[in-house]
């Protein structure tokens, strides 16, 4: 355990040349990176694992997110259009989901599982996301992304195996950060990008500030395009689908150039608080678990899906808390600062943002001895938005599993909502963030 970060006041005189440091070589560690380089600043990047690797399917960034990408270093958003996937059909170009009954609605007459609801499309700027090159839903592998951001990293400023334990400010104001495997490391600043299970965060926020559980697991399938097609339909298998049903729902978008369907399967815990007991975030599923879950859901969708479920179930876990991002030269950046749950496909995309704010911030302040000038007008900018992130998804969540208090299965009170939301995630105007947060430094 390390103490609090305490800052000094101390400013520089003989750290110049010291490099900032970025733990964790995540998404949002090297999107940051992309970006610093970008500014010729001098980093250094300390990724616990022994290389960068990403495992999971998609992930999904709304235009604006996309928009960071380009805003970060052009070559960065060339690389993402490359590998980017979207709906299939041209009508849906402005949809990023379309909604849809998974069972049946609980009401004589009602719609069956598997009808149509509604569109949730960009109904405001549609032709935004073509301008640059991509539609309103689009996703990229994981690991597709990955390599895309490593290709603009160059050799030689990386340290693998170098799992961040703490960090202690020197009497010349230069950081020394300490490892697991007992080396250390001299830096200017450091911004802790070490994802949900952070130890940076515990140097910025204290021992308090921890992920908890949101009362809500993942089942997940990666079903080859073909069975897709053959259970559901070619429409349904390739343009992003949301299947709502009562205390659970259901995602299914193509990934790959529609080479396959990403599932993802999220039931509810009932109740209003619940407790995660299992040291692993990640558990072994048995066979009938999945199902038990979904009894009485739309079939083809649900026998697909079993057929191609991963023996495991995944954990949500999120972040909501009110502390600082950074504390003297220490800042978080991406989960690490503000994990969410996925309802709202935004989590990698806030990362994004982040990075194309927090970049451009350090580059204005020039001398790292301002650098806590630069964290202070991130964290004032970027606080807000991804708190707000945070709590929207999870209230997302409760939409479409169609259990929020006073709205229930009201579907146009739930398509309202979400519409209000999406408009806010997408709608933001990056560059003007950027100099709002410029005008307090
Ligand atoms: C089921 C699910 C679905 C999701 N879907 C979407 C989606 O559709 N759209 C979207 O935008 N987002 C999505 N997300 C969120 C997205 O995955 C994250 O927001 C994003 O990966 C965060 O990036 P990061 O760089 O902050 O953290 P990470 O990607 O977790 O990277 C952290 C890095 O730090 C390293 N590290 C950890 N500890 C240490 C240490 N002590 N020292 C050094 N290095 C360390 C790790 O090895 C890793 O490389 C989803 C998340 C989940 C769980
Ligand atoms: C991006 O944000 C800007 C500024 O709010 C907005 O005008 C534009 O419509 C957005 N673009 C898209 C495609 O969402």
């Amino acid at each position: 355990m390390s103490p609090s970060f305490q800052p000094s006041g101390v400013t520089t005189r003989n750290e110049i040349g010291l490099p900032i440091a970025i733990v964790g070589g995540g998404l949002g560690g090297l999107a940051l990176a992309v970006g610093l380089l970008k500014h010729g600043i001098k980093i250094r990047i300390y990724e616990a694992a022994t290389a960068f690797s990403e495992i999971g399917a998609g992930v999904a960034f709304g235009s604006n997110a996309t928009r960071a990408l380009g805003l970060i270093d052009e070559a960065l958003l060339e690389g993402y259009k490359k590998h980017a996937t979207f709906n299939e059909n041209r009508d849906r170009d402005d949809t990023f989901m379309s909604l849809r009954w998974g069972t049946d609605e609980r009401r004589e007459g009602g719609k069956k599982a598997g009808d149509f609801v509604a569109e949730l499309k960009d109904k405001w700027d549609p032709e935004g996301a073509k301008k640059i090159g991509v539609r309103t839903r689009s996703c990229i592998h994981r690991a597709r992304l990955l390599d895309v951001l490593v290709s603009l990293i160059p050799e030689g400023i990386t340290s693998f195996g170098k799992s961040f334990e703490g960090v202690e400010e020197q009497p010349d104001g230069s950081l020394k950060l300490r490892f697991a495997d007992s080396s250390t490391a001299l830096a200017s600043a450091m911004i802790g990008c070490d994802g949900i299970k952070s130890k940076a965060r515990e140097v910025v926020c204290g021992p308090g500030v921890e992920a908890s559980y949101a009362g809500e697991f993942a089942y997940r399938a990666m079903v080859p395009r073909l069975v897709a097609e053959e259970s559901l339909g070619a429409e349904l298998a390739r343009n992003g689908q949301i299947y709502c049903g009562y205390g659970a729902y259901v995602v299914t978008y193509p990934v790959e150039h529609g080479e396959f369907t990403n599932m993802v399967a999220i039931p509810h815990e009932p109740g209003e608080t619940w407790a995660w007991d299992e040291e692993d975030w990640t558990v072994p599923a048995s066979g009938d678990d999945f199902p038990r879950h979904f009894e009485g859901w739309y079939p083809p969708l649900v026998d697909v899906i079993q057929q191609h479920c991963l023996p495991f179930k995944w954990a949500l876990f999120d972040l909501k808390h009110s502390a600082p991002y950074y504390s003297g030269r220490v800042c978080l950046l991406g989960d690490s600062a503000h994990a969410t749950t996925p309802h709202m496909g935004a989590g990698a995309g806030m990362a994004m943002e982040d990075a194309y704010i927090l970049s451009n911030l350090i580059a204005s302040v020039k001398e790292t001895a301002w650098i806590e000038n630069a964290f202070r007008a991130y964290d004032a900018v970027r606080r807000p938005r991804t708190q707000k992130l945070v709590e929207n998804s999870r209230n997302a969540g409760l939409l479409i599993d169609l259990i929020m208090p006073g709205i229930g299965d009201d579907t146009d009170a739930i398509v309202e909502r979400l519409d209000s939301w999406y408009h806010w995630l997408w709608h933001e105007d990056l560059e003007v963030q950027l100099e709002h947060a410029k005008g307090l430094l």
